[in-house]
C-alpha cells in the first residue's frame, strides 16, 4: 500500500533540507550556529513563516462569522485539522488544538478527574517529562493514588516488568511518554497501551519528543489520547491533542456555556492562535514535501509522511552513531541512556551527558559561545533527574539532533567538548 524503504533515494539530501530553513544560516561570534537544541524546539521552514504571514495578511478574523475573512479562518482551521489527522493517522474531528501540550493535558486530566476519587489509581513513569506527571498528580487532591513505573538505571529504559506490576484492577489511566526528551529512550507504547486496556484503564501517550523523529500511528498504538507540540516538529508554538472520538464525546470538559458542544470544538477554550494553526498545515506539508522529494511515488499526504520519516530515521541513526562514537571517546564523559550501537532504533538522537569536573551549565555556556546551541538542566524531565540523583548538581548537558543537523555539526560539537573538557 505504501512506499517501501528501498524506494527512498539515498544518500539523505541534507542540503535540500537545510535550504528550507532560513534560520540555519545564523551565526554567533563569527561561527555558524549549530542548532542542537531540537528537543527544546525546532527551527521552521520558509513554508511555515509564509503561511503565518499569509494568514495575518489575508484571513485574520475570529471564527464562524458571516463574512470572507472569517470563513477563510474556518477553512484554515479545518485544513490544519486534516493535516494533523494525516500526521497522526486519525480523523480530523479527533484533533484538538491548544496553546501547548501541558495546557491541553491539564484540561484533559481535570476532565477525567471528574470521574475519579479515592481508590482509583493512575500510573506514570520516572522517565517522563513533568507535563505527563504533574498533570496527573494534580488528581491526588481528589484522593487518586499515583504510582510510578521505574527505569532500568544502566540504559534509562522503562522497566516494563515494574510497570506491569503497577497496573492493577484499580488503575484508571496509564500515562507514558513515546520518547524521553532527556535521554532519548523510545518506549514500547503499544505494549503499555495493551497493558492498560487489559484492566480497562485509559492510555495517554505524550508524543512531544517523538514527533520529529518517527511517524505516529494512533490507530496502530490504540492509545485513547496522544498529545504533541508542533514547535518540536518544525511548526509554530502550539499543542495538539488526539482523542478517540468516543472519549471526546463522553467526557465533560470544563467549558463556557456559549461554546458549542460538538467535538472537537468543545475541548478548545477561547479564541485559538489562528496564525499558528495556519503554520501547522505548512509544517505537515513541509514534511510531506520531504517525503515526495525522496519518493516520488508517494500517493497521498500520509504516504508522503511515511516516506519522510523513513528517510529521517535512517539519516538520524547515522548521526546518532557518529555522535555516540565521538562522545564515548571523551575522557570523563558519561552518556545517560542507550549507548549500544545495535539498539539505535530504540532511541532518538538526543544525548544527555555529564563530564567529571564540569557543570552542565558551564559546558552549555562554553558550547553556546562557540555557536553550538545545547541545553543544560532537567528540561522538566525532573522525575528522571531526581531518580538518577543528578538534579542537585545541574542535571545533564543535552545535545539534541534532528534531520536538519549534519555530520559536520556532530564532529564540531564533539571536538568542542573535547577541547573544553581537556583544558
Ligand atoms: C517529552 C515532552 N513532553 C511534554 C512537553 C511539554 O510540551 P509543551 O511545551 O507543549 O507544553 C515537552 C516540552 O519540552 C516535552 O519535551
Amino acid at each position: 500500500m505504501l512506499s517501501t524503504e528501498t524506494e527512498i533515494a539515498a544518500p539523505f539530501d541534507v542540503a535540500w533540507v537545510r535550504l528550507q530553513f532560513p534560520a540555519l544560516s545564523e551565526s554567533v561570534n563569527g561561527q555558524p550556529a549549530a542548532f542542537l537544541d531540537g528537543p527544546g524546539g525546532t527551527q521552521v521552514p520558509h513554508k511555515v513563516i509564509l503561511a503565518i504571514r499569509d494568514y495575518l495578511q489575508h484571513s485574520n478574523a475570529n471564527t464562524c462569522g458571516a463574512y470572507a475573512t472569517s470563513r477563510r479562518t474556518d477553512a484554515v482551521i479545518a485544513g490544519a485539522r486534516a493535516a494533523m489527522a494525516d500526521f497522526l493517522g486519525c480523523d480530523a474531528d479527533e484533533i484538538v488544538f491548544g496553546p501547548n501540550m501541558t495546557t491541553l493535558t491539564f484540561a484533559l486530566s481535570r476532565s477525567i478527574g471528574r470521574e475519579l476519587g479515592p481508590g482509583d489509581e493512575i500510573v506514570v513513569t520516572h522517565l517522563d517529562h513533568d507535563a505527563n506527571v504533574s498533570t496527573w498528580r494534580s488528581l491526588e487532591e481528589r484522593g487518586v493514588t499515583v504510582r510510578f513505573a521505574d527505569i532500568q538505571e544502566n540504559d534509562c529504559t522503562l522497566d516494563m516488568q515494574h510497570l506491569a506490576r503497577q497496573i492493577t484492577a484499580k488503575t484508571k489511566l496509564v500515562a507514558v511518554g513515546y520518547a524521553s526528551n532527556a535521554v532519548g529512550t523510545i518506549n514500547d507504547v503499544k505494549e503499555v497501551v495493551r497493558l492498560a486496556h487489559q484492566v480497562g484503564a485509559l492510555a495517554f501517550v505524550d508524543a512531544v519528543h517523538y514527533g520529529p523523529h518517527g511517524l505516529i500511528d494512533v490507530r496502530a498504538i490504540d492509545c485513547d489520547f496522544l498529545a504533541c507540540s508542533t514547535y518540536k516538529f518544525f511548526g509554530p508554538h502550539m499543542g495538539v491533542l488526539y482523542g478517540k472520538r468516543e472519549h471526546l464525546k463522553r467526557l465533560q470538559p470544563y467549558k463556557v456555556r456559549a461554546l458549542v458542544n460538538e467535538v472537537p470544538n468543545r475541548w478548545e477554550m477561547g479564541t485559538l492562535n489562528h496564525e499558528c494553526i495556519a503554520g501547522i498545515t505548512a509544517c505537515v506539508e513541509y514534511l510531506a514535501d520531504l517525503g515526495r522529494h525522496v519518493n516520488s511515488k508517494s500517493t497521498n499526504r500520509r504516504s508522503a509522511l511515511l516516506s519522510a520519516f523513513q528517510t529521517i530515521q535512517a539519516y538520524e541513526r547515522t548521526l546518532a552513531e557518529r555522535m555516540l562514537r565521538g562522545l564515548l571517546d571523551i575522557p570523563g564523559l558519561k552518556v545517560y541512556g542507550i549507548t549500544d550501537l545495535q539498539k539505535l532504533a530504540n532511541r532518538t538522537p538526543t544525548f544527555a551527558v555529564r563530564v567529571d569536573g564540569h557543570t552542565p551549565l558551564e559546558l552549555a555556556t562554553k558550547l553556546g559561545d562557540r555557536g553550538f546551541f545545547t541545553w543544560d538542566g532537567n528540561y522538566y524531565a525532573l522525575n528522571l533527574t531526581e531518580r538518577l540523583d543528578v538534579e542537585k548538581s545541574g542535571g545533564f548537558l543535552r545535545i539534541g539532533l534532528v534531520h536538519y543537523n549534519t555530520a559536520e555539526e556532530v564532529d564540531g560539537v564533539v571536538a568542542a567538548l573535547q577541547a573544553i573538557t581537556q583544558r
